[in-house]
């Protein structure tokens, strides 16, 4: 099937990606030409395991382009997807601005019956407004060409995008045109094989389900780091506590690792969202405030501990910081635990001495140079010099660390691990103090 994707983000890149895998024919549209150029050079914007490969084949046998010209975006593709951002408005709520844009040029270009598609995380009742948005454009012209809007909201996770989009758990179909269902079981069919995973219901609940899912994985996350704190003024281990309850196939495994908060462009954001959709139809949504309330202090705990350990004298203390991007295996910093703490650090006259696998460039781009933060080539040199260190992001290779040569090359004998990856007794065992998540020390 011929398909068009606007917007080569996360997304938009990934889903395209996948679906010329699969044999469709995809033109992808981007407002952003210096993005545009590099992918047609062969250079990924984004750091995601397994996608260079994917987008090189699928250039190389003709079923993936990128352009920054609509029209030829809009006249190739009987689907087009939306697939830009979302990022907050001021007060928090989704800002629609971008979707809206596209819908608008695809109205301007379609000269034949289309099938719109949200693949953006956006709120219920937008698709109502990309259809308004298509109608009031395409009376302008004059035309009464046919469109549908259909709800597929994006579940991959960043890290594991390529794997998630080529083996998703659902995909979700909001129409309510079995004509359109149609046209997207023969899209997905591809990723249908095995079992069912086509879930098809009416375009609000579609839309809803997306801020859902994401609201529910937030919201166990606080819940696991509310026990964290909680445990750690009871003399409790939370690791303990967190298989214990695992093990019910209830509650399960997933999403119950306590931390220093979730980041990332998604769930910080859909959280406040769905709290002003909430707010904005007259109700309170006391969950979901306070998921993110106890996020936000959780993100302030790595801050906390250090504070605590150097009881307030941080100015002039240098921290190693293993860990950058907002989870492993991405590059990404969007809302990263560790920009909250690097901020406080400096904010408190101390300095960064900082090691991420993949974030360094991100992090450059985003605080340029400064005296008080040194982007080092490994985590060793990280260390060198510095007073403490604190585990950020839980990397594969900060799983086993040297411990003698981390007690070695610090000046204070500290290990703050934000994603509770060690031990404490062995962490101690090697003279170091050991300050975790939910495991002993509180503050
Ligand atoms: P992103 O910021 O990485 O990419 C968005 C792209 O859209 C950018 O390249 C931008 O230049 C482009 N764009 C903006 N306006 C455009 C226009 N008018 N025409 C063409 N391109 C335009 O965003 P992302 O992370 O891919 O997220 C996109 C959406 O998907 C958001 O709603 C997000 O919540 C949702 N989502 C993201 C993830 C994720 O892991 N990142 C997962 C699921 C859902
Ligand atoms: C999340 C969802 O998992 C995806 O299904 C969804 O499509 C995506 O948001 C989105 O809508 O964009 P992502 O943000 O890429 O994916 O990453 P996650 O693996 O969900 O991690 C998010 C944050 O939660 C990270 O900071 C991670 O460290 C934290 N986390 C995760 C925990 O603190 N504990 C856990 O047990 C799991």
């Amino acid at each position: 099937m011929k398909v068009t994707v606007f917007g080569i983000g996360y997304v938009g890149l990934v889903q395209a990606a996948v679906l010329s895998g699969v044999g469709h024919n995809v033109v992808c549209v981007d407002v952003n030409a210096d993005r545009v150029e590099k992918l047609k050079q062969g250079i990924i914007p984004i750091y995601e395991p397994g996608l260079e490969n994917l987008v090189k084949a699928n250039v190389e046998a003709g079923r993936l382009q990128f352009t920054t010209d609509a029209a030829l975006g809009v006249n190739h593709g009987q689907i087009q997807f939306i697939a830009v951002g979302t990022p907050p408005d001021e007060d928090g709520s989704a800002d629609l601005k971008y979707v809206l844009e596209v819908a608008r040029t695809v109205a301007r270009n379609m000269a034949a019956p289309k099938i719109i598609i949200n693949k953006s995380t956006v709120p219920v009742g937008t698709a109502d407004k990309v259809k308004a948005a298509v109608a009031e454009v395409l009376a302008e012209r004059g035309e009464a060409i046919e469109f549908d809007v259909v709800s597929n909201p994006e579940f991959l996770k960043e890290g594991a995008a390529v794997a998630d989009c080529q083996r998703p758990d659902r995909i979700i179909i909001g129409t309510d045109s079995e004509k359109v269902e149609a046209r997207m079981r023969e899209l997905y069919a591809p990723f249908n094989r095995n079992h069912e995973r086509i879930i098809v219901m009416d375009v609000r609940s579609a839309e809803l389900t997306k801020y859902a899912a994401n609201c529910m994985l937030a919201t166990k996350i606080s819940f696991m780091n509310e026990m964290a704190n909680l445990a750690e003024r009871l003399g409790a281990d939370i690791e303990k506590v967190r298989q214990g309850i695992g093990s019910d196939p209830r509650i399960g495994y997933s999403f119950i690792y306590p931390g220093c908060g979730y980041g990332g462009s998604c769930f910080p954001k859909d959280v406040q969202a769905l709290v002003r959709t909430a707010e904005n139809n007259g109700y309170v949504p006391e969950i979901l405030r306070s998921v993110e309330a106890v996020n936000h202090r959780q993100k302030t705990k790595l801050f906390a501990f250090l504070n605590d350990y150097f009881e307030g004298q941080l100015a002039g203390k240098k921290i190693a910081l293993w860990g950058l991007s907002f989870k492993p295996n991405t590059d990404d910093m969007r809302d990263a635990s560790s920009r909250v703490l690097m901020e406080s650090l400096w904010q408190a006259g101390a300095s960064v001495q900082a090691f991420d696998p993949e974030a360094m460039n991100e992090t450059q781009r985003i605080y340029g140079s400064r005296d008080d933060l040194m982007l080092m080539g490994t985590k060793e040199a990280a260390l060198r010099g510095a007073d403490a260190l604190v585990v950020c992001t839980e990397w594969n290779i900060f799983k086993a660390p040297d411990f003698e040569l981390i007690k070695e090359s610090l000046q204070c004998p500290v290990v703050i691990d934000g994603r509770n990856q060690y031990e404490p007794e062995l962490v101690e065992s090697y003279g170091l103090a050991y300050y975790g998540i939910g495991r002993g020390r509180s503050v």
